[in-house]
């Protein structure tokens, strides 16, 4: 089967700072389809577990969190979503690198993973849908056409992170912030349930020294060659 509920998925898995964020927003302005960011949903329960003083390792705690989330993504024109837990917009809290930091260990927890997975696959809707995380090919939307790898290597995915970090006006030092993306590789590659791993079928790109736009075109004609689009 090629497609899901007859929608087409592209998966875009891939480390932090790899761009796939970056990535996923593009392609999907760009074939107007719609998008999944899977790793906010476990930044908002990270958000969420330290606003309500749950401890990172309490899985029933968070498996009833998880179950109750009343999320809601309201995708803008020309930059990524707001994302409101309730009425109350959350985008700016839960990008803070220790919720980021939070989230990785949460999503070491398979009951609040499954509780996470139909809500992913309803997001599956017509004309398309680009699904980016990290088990999103593997596990998600294991039928997917297409299936996307995304890397560069870690001291440039630390470089833009670093960047990243200072233009919203962080005072960070690059060192640590490659020391953190490290410490995160290890635990999201090397967790037992859903590593990040490349999937059989995955096409690996390495955008170390690509550029965004160079990164959507090869995607565009893989998708042409396949009629995905
Ligand atoms: O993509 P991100 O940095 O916003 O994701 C935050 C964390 O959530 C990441 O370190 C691991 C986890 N995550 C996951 O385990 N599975 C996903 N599909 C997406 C994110």
């Amino acid at each position: 089967m090629r497609k899901i509920n007859d929608c087409p998925v592209i998966t875009i898995d891939g480390p932090v700072g790899s761009g796939k964020g970056s990535l996923s927003y593009a392609l999907a302005r760009q074939f107007k389809w719609n998008i999944l960011d899977s790793g906010s949903l476990y930044r908002i329960i990270a958000f969420l577990a330290k606003r309500q003083n749950i401890h990172l390792q309490d899985e029933k705690a968070l498996t009833v969190l998880t179950e109750s989330l009343q999320v809601s993504f309201d995708v803008m024109q020309h930059h990524g979503c707001q994302i409101f837990i309730e009425s109350e917009c959350v985008t700016e809290f839960i990008r803070e690198e220790i919720i980021g930091l939070h989230a990785s260990k949460i999503a070491l927890l398979p009951k609040v993973r499954d509780r996470l997975l139909m809500y992913q696959r309803n997001q599956a809707k017509l004309p398309g849908l680009v699904a980016d995380g990290r088990d999103m090919g593997t596990l998600v939307f294991p039928q997917a056409p297409l299936k996307i790898f995304l890397t560069a290597t870690v001291e440039e995915r630390a470089r833009r992170r670093y960047q990243q970090l200072r233009d919203k006006g962080s005072d960070v030092n690059i060192d640590q912030v490659l020391i953190d993306i490290m410490d995160r590789d290890k635990r999201d590659m090397e967790r037992k349930y859903a590593p990040l791993v490349p999937d059989h079928d995955a096409v690996l790109l390495d955008n170390t020294k690509l550029s965004i736009m160079e990164v959507l075109k090869k995607i565009t004609e893989i998708s042409l060659k396949r009629n995905i689009i």
